[in-house]
């Protein structure tokens, strides 16, 4: 009989833990968990009471054998880890309200993991995620660690250049979203289709896409010129590209460049949802009620399709199913970030990309895409630029290396209002950055 598998969550609060449980149940003939820690800290006490209740309930009704445990206690939890999967939002959603409405305030995009709120994220994030990696060395240092805590790309670059750990997989749902998302738009079933992803986490591209083998890319580009077609997620407005751009593009872009090929559009709408609706954390954050009430009910034993209001859906079915692969062996091939080892030519062969891989128990195998396109390259060298700047600031907690990495990103249009919301941000953010502390007093 082998060993069952313990998998210890970092952040098992979270409302898209049922999806994850979801995905260990209905792979349990060939992943057979034994154990399921579910950590969180003080704060998230409470959700983490409801979330292991009704991860208890679902195990239960599947009549599957998986223990689940819930503890504040990171360092009991990861003792002897065969995988340890990180989702987890410093500051919570708080937190993130402010990373998408201070840079409103400048006229200058706000966003979970873009512009000045992805900085922010990755400043309150890396020092966190490094202590994890701490805690791992020492206690389950044989682990794979699994992160999908944002801002993924950075944070897995900044796990790379700055901890021991070399069994680290970043993982995000907008390529297996795409992947949907075409699917749907060709009405035919998702597993027809392949798509040549390349680039950065939030910043990947489709370069090719093909429908039973054979490559389908002009009309799934004809497709997204149709306005009709919104091909986006359910956290990013689905603004139409314009038909001549997306074609003369020649490859599929994710939700995210937006952000960057409409910036102007982008952020019109999203001074104006500021005004009304809310930014998209404070929407969230009513989800969320929403989630955790039902999550409560005691007659709940499933994961709730409310879940899939949430831009993170499949998130966890795409941690399930890497984590089956390096199980198994499977060597199928998964989306992932992790080193790029010459996978992308202009992107150096240490930094974390986002690239189809071929999964094996010894971990991701990048392939090899030759070159994201001359039109399309720029960018991605761009924010790579800015996730390396930037993961030396959540390091160093060096403000110059903070305001070079504010300035330098392409949503801040200049230094000196780069400055300004650096300042308001770190003063805003401070009990959130202890690495800032003697910096915030001066
Ligand atoms: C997408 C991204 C995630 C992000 C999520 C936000 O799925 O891939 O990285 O966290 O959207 O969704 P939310 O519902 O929180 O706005």
């Amino acid at each position: 009989m082998t060993k069952g598998i313990k998998i210890v969550t970092i952040g098992g609060g979270s409302s898209y833990t049922p999806e994850l449980i979801e995905g260990f149940i209905k792979r349990y003939d060939e992943l057979p968990v034994q154990e399921l820690w579910l950590v969180d800290i003080e704060e998230g006490k409470e959700k983490l009471e409801i979330i292991g209740n009704l991860a208890k309930r679902m195990v239960q009704k599947a009549r599957i054998p998986i223990d689940i445990h819930l503890t504040l206690d990171r360092r009991e939890a990861l003792k002897d880890a065969d995988f340890v999967t990180t989702q987890f939002r410093v500051g919570s959603l708080d937190a993130r309200a402010k990373d998408e409405r201070i840079p409103l305030k400048y006229n200058v995009i706000g966003q979970e993991t873009n512009g000045p709120g992805g900085l922010f994220k990755g400043l309150r994030t890396i020092p966190v995620i490094l202590d994890i990696c701490k805690d791992i060395e020492e206690l389950c240092p044989d682990a794979w660690l699994v992160n999908f805590t944002n801002p993924a790309g950075m944070v897995t670059e900044a796990v790379l250049r700055y901890s021991n750990i070399k069994k680290v997989v970043g993982l995000c749902n907008v390529p297996i979203g795409m992947r949907m998302g075409i699917a749907k738009a060709l009405e035919v079933d998702p597993s027809r289709i392949h798509v040549d992803f390349a680039g950065l986490n939030h910043m990947v591209f489709g370069l090719n896409v093909y429908l039973d083998g054979v490559s389908i890319l002009d009309s799934v580009i004809d497709s997204m010129a149709d306005p009709k077609n919104e091909m986006t997620m359910k956290n990013i407005s689905g603004l139409a590209w314009e038909p001549d751009f997306i074609r003369a593009l020649g490859v599929i872009p994710c939700g995210y460049h937006r952000y960057y090929y409409k910036t102007g559009e982008m952020l019109t709408e999203e001074l104006e949802a500021a005004e009304t609706v809310g930014t998209r954390a404070e929407v969230v954050q009513k989800l969320e009620k929403d989630l955790f009430e039902l999550y409560k009910n005691p007659e709940l034993d499933m994961k709730p399709p409310q879940l899939e209001k949430r831009g993170g859906a499949y998130y966890s079915d795409a941690a399930c199913s890497l984590i089956n692969s390096i199980y198994n062996d499977k060597r199928d091939i998964q989306p992932v970030n992790t080193r790029n080892n010459g996978a992308i030519a202009s992107i150096p062969a240490d930094s974390a990309v986002e690239v189809n891989c071929v999964i094996t128990k010894d971990g991701p195998r990048p392939i090899s895409v030759g070159d994201i396109p001359v039109a399309a390259r720029g960018l991605v060298q761009q924010i790579k630029s800015f996730e390396r700047v930037a993961a030396e600031a959540a390091v160093t907690g060096d403000y110059k290396t903070a305001l070079l990495a504010m300035t330098i990103n392409p949503l801040v249009p200049s230094d000196k209002i780069a400055k300004q919301i650096l300042d308001e941000m770190l003063e805003a953010h401070k009990q959130h950055l202890p690495q800032f502390t003697q910096t915030i007093k001066a």
